[in-house]
């Protein structure tokens, strides 16, 4: 396969003519026109995507959220670099191409297989919350919790920043390339210009009221006071001097010296939210090497992030539930969704009660995907209409406690890739700045997260502490769910998605799609959704599961018809290597 290099892809994206940013939100099929000029290859996955066929390869292969970003990554790969190599380029280019969903300045988490050791590990690179953070961080004078935005835009939402560093300790774990090299693609795109892509300037436009809060960040979104536009050329020298400090000083040169410092005032000096990190907080950061959190599903078991993420319990609990039961009359059966959805509701009950960061909080990690409790709490499912309740369980614990239930916000945006290099190697990540421009805080060219408003805003219900407060030096809990699905000790699966706490049904229901209904990747990703966490069904409006409305409305369920925008990345390893790509985003998967 011929790949086409990322500097000659962008002289042809900037010649691309602008399209109307109407539809660009979601869901976006109609706008990837914009990158299918940039070459055969990517005009070729765009295609298999229409068509809802996999991307097939036998080497190597990366998909991820945007073409450039997966350019980035298939150039690596096509010189022989790791999985974690590639990880490092695609980070560095999403966080320049994609600057609203992940970067420099958020969080992620990897789960990574190591073909040479035969290993499955994971790398926490969470946002942390600052050392002078208390649990009243969200609240008012008086104990209440603050209006949401009100407390994403602005200094108190930003964490310290986790990516660079993980960026850095994948590399130094499973990389082989030239660290210094791996940034140099984005960089150079970012001092040249690159076509903005039909999403960006949509949600630019959509949010261009607080993104005009900030001077440095108006600036860059909105230039002369008007959103960027669908095609024009966008160029930031401040993020290409940015990666250049981190190509000669590594990520220290991001948590340490002027850098940190720019980050420390730009948040502490923020107008009318003003926040408390420290240079502090950036020097002692670091990234937390953590086994996978692994259950059981039909015959294969389904890696993911344990704490601070609830992806891995959470999509474990749901899939273990649904062992004991036969879902292949497939995604448009009112009971298979019933059984799905009341297996999500009771799985985030548990969720909301002890799922937390795990170095602050005791969480029965264990005993929320036991087996034996699992299927206890599936004795539940066995009715045929709705659950009147979805109440936490007892898991078994090693010591006492008492908590409360969790009042968290979580709102989507986010990014996951995935890659598999010629080795066998396999990094699933899902990456963010939280929400959708993160904070609205612009520095040195990359944008800073709002990541602490995972947290729950409230720190105590009727007197007992909830798990998810906040805490100083405390990562707040995720949904972020990248997964690596193994059997008999070998990868089949790698497959994440943005969606703040939907992900972790849109992950569910994809490997449901893979396993239970013998879709292929591309098709398991495109299944339209249905996604239950609270007790109302969400259905994706303009899709066929609109068509369970009235069964489900009947079976007792409040049902909701909405836009349901993942961005579901997945690759299955089998005889050939077969990459999927969420219609619903402007990604694509290539390979060779
Ligand atoms: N901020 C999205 C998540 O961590 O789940």
């Amino acid at each position: 396969m011929r790949i086409f290099p990322v500097t000659a892809a962008l002289l042809i994206a900037t010649q691309v003519h602008a399209q109307q940013a109407a539809d660009a939100v979601q869901p976006e099929p109609a706008t990837q026109g914009a990158f299918e000029a940039l070459s055969e290859e990517i005009a070729a996955a765009f295609k298999a995507k229409a068509t809802r066929t996999p991307v097939q390869a036998s080497d190597w292969m990366v998909a991820a959220a945007n073409p450039l970003a997966v350019q980035a990554g298939a150039d690596v790969l096509a010189a022989g670099g790791t999985a974690a190599d590639a990880l490092v380029a695609v980070q560095a280019m999403l966080g320049l191409v994609e600057p609203q969903s992940s970067g420099l300045g958020g969080g992620a988490f990897l789960v990574y297989y190591d073909a040479g050791s035969g290993e499955l590990m994971t790398l926490d690179g969470r946002e942390t919350a600052p050392l002078a953070a208390t649990p009243r961080l969200f609240q008012d004078e008086n104990g209440e919790p603050l209006g949401f935005f009100d407390a994403v835009v602005g200094g108190l939402s930003v964490g310290t920043p986790g990516t660079p560093a993980l960026m850095q300790a994948a590399h130094e774990r499973w990389g082989r390339m030239d660290w210094a090299g791996l940034l140099q693609p984005a960089a150079n795109l970012a001092e040249q210009g690159f076509a903005v892509s039909p999403r960006l300037a949509g949600l630019v436009e959509s949010d261009a009221e607080r993104l005009a809060r900030f001077p440095a960040t108006a600036a860059y979104f909105l230039p002369g006071g008007t959103p960027l536009a669908v095609g024009q050329t966008l160029t930031n020298p401040a993020y290409a001097q940015t990666l250049g400090a981190m190509a000669t000083g590594g990520a220290a040169a991001f948590y340490t010296g002027e850098i940190a410092a720019d980050i420390v005032s730009t948040v502490r000096s923020a107008k009318g939210n003003p926040g408390v990190l420290s240079e502090t907080d950036l020097s002692i950061y670091e990234v937390k090497e953590r086994a996978p959190v692994c259950a059981t599903y039909r015959a294969h078991d389904v890696c993911g992030m344990g704490p601070p993420s609830s992806g891995g319990l959470t999509v474990g609990q749901i899939l273990g539930m649904l062992e004991g039961f036969d879902l292949s009359a497939g995604p448009g059966d009112a009971e298979v969704r019933r059984l799905i959805g009341d297996a999500s509701r009771l799985a985030f009950a548990d969720r909301g009660r002890y799922m937390a960061d795990s170095d602050f909080v005791p969480v029965p990690a264990a005993g929320l995907i036991d087996p034996a409790y699992l299927a206890d709490r599936a004795a539940a499912l066995n009715g045929e209409s709705a659950l009147e309740d979805a109440a936490p369980g007892t898991p078994a614990f090693d010591h006492a406690l008492l908590q409360a239930d969790d009042v968290s916000i979580e709102l989507p945006s986010t990014s996951h890739f995935v890659i598999v290099d010629a080795e066998g190697s396999v990094a699933s990540m899902t990456t963010t700045i939280e929400n959708g421009f993160g904070s609205r805080l612009m520095v040195r060219g990359f944008l800073l997260n709002n990541e602490l408003t995972d947290f729950s805003f409230r720190s105590h219900s009727e007197g007992v502490p909830i798990a998810n407060r906040v805490e100083p030096g405390k990562r707040p809990r995720s949904s972020m769910a990248p997964t690596i699905v193994m059997k008999d000790g070998a990868p089949v699966l790698a497959i994440g998605s943005p969606g703040g706490s939907r992900i972790i049904g849109y992950v569910a229901e994809s490997i449901i799609a893979h396993l239970d209904w013998g879709m292929n990747v591309q098709e398991a990703v495109s299944v339209p959704h249905a996604v239950n966490r609270f007790g109302t069904y969400d259905l994706e409006e303009g899709s066929t599961a609109t068509a369970l409305e009235q069964d489900l409305t009947q079976m007792g369920y409040e049902v909701n018809i909405r836009a349901l925008t993942s961005g579901l990345h997945a690759i299955s390893l089998g005889e050939t290597l077969q990459g999927g790509a969420d219609p619903r985003r402007e990604g694509i998967a290539l390979g060779q």
